[in-house]
């Protein structure tokens, strides 16, 4: 079975984010995928720091690279803070990227070759896609294969009824149709 995690990139309380997160999880599921749900906030990450990771390791960076280490793909759905991705995303993908044991500088055993798909929900008419810009290139850099297709949510806090489900059908055939794609394609790659 294709093993796919999701992490979204806020952990606020009634994220809509988060809201868009369970959407896309309940159609990677329907399109036959294992998830696994990456919840930012019961990992203790401190800001990354050289001394740190020389020192003290923290065991959640180690336990969070794990997870995505035995993924096939990764979806992340995500904020635009200030017209890039949020810190604490940041920070959680910057921590899995560090060799440990006998791996190389570059080997990014957490991300290399496998595929990525990304969405935002903001509460501008934007739909936070600058924040998307950057995070196709952050996950592009740690090289994972980033699908073309992708999911902005504008206006984020008149875009969902009241059970949890997006007013736009537009914007649910795209959730629809990235995850069918995110799932596809890393099936095809862990072959
Ligand atoms: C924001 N927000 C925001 N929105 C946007 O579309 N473009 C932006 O550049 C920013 N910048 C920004 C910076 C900071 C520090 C904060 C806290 C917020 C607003 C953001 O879209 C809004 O808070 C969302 O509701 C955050 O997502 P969650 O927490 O609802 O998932």
């Amino acid at each position: 079975m294709t093993k796919i995690a999701v992490i979204a990139g806020s952990v606020r309380e009634g994220s809509f984010n988060q809201m868009l997160a369970d959407l896309a999880l309940s159609q990677l599921k329907a399109h036959g995928a294992k998830v696994t749900e990456i919840d930012l906030a019961s990992f203790d990450l401190p800001i990354y720091s050289a001394e740190l990771e020389a020192n003290n390791f923290p065991p959640d960076a180690l336990r969070l690279k794990q997870i995505l280490i035995e993924q096939d793909g990764l979806l992340v759905v995500s904020p635009e803070y200030n017209g890039s991705i949020p810190p604490l995303l940041k920070n959680a993908i910057d921590w899995a990227s560090r060799p440990t044991g006998d791996e190389g500088l570059v080997a990014l055993t957490a991300y290399r070759g496998k595929v990525a798909a990304i969405m935002s929900a903001s509460l501008s008419p934007f739909g936070g896609l600058r924040g998307l810009m950057h995070l196709r290139q952050i996950l592009t850099t740690v090289q994972m294969i980033v699908i073309p297709d992708q999911v902005s949510v504008p206006a984020a806090h008149a875009a969902f009824d009241g059970d949890g489900g997006l007013k736009d059908g537009m914007v649910t055939s795209l959730i629809d149709i990235t995850t069918q794609r995110l799932v596809k394609v890393a099936a095809a790659l862990a072959d």
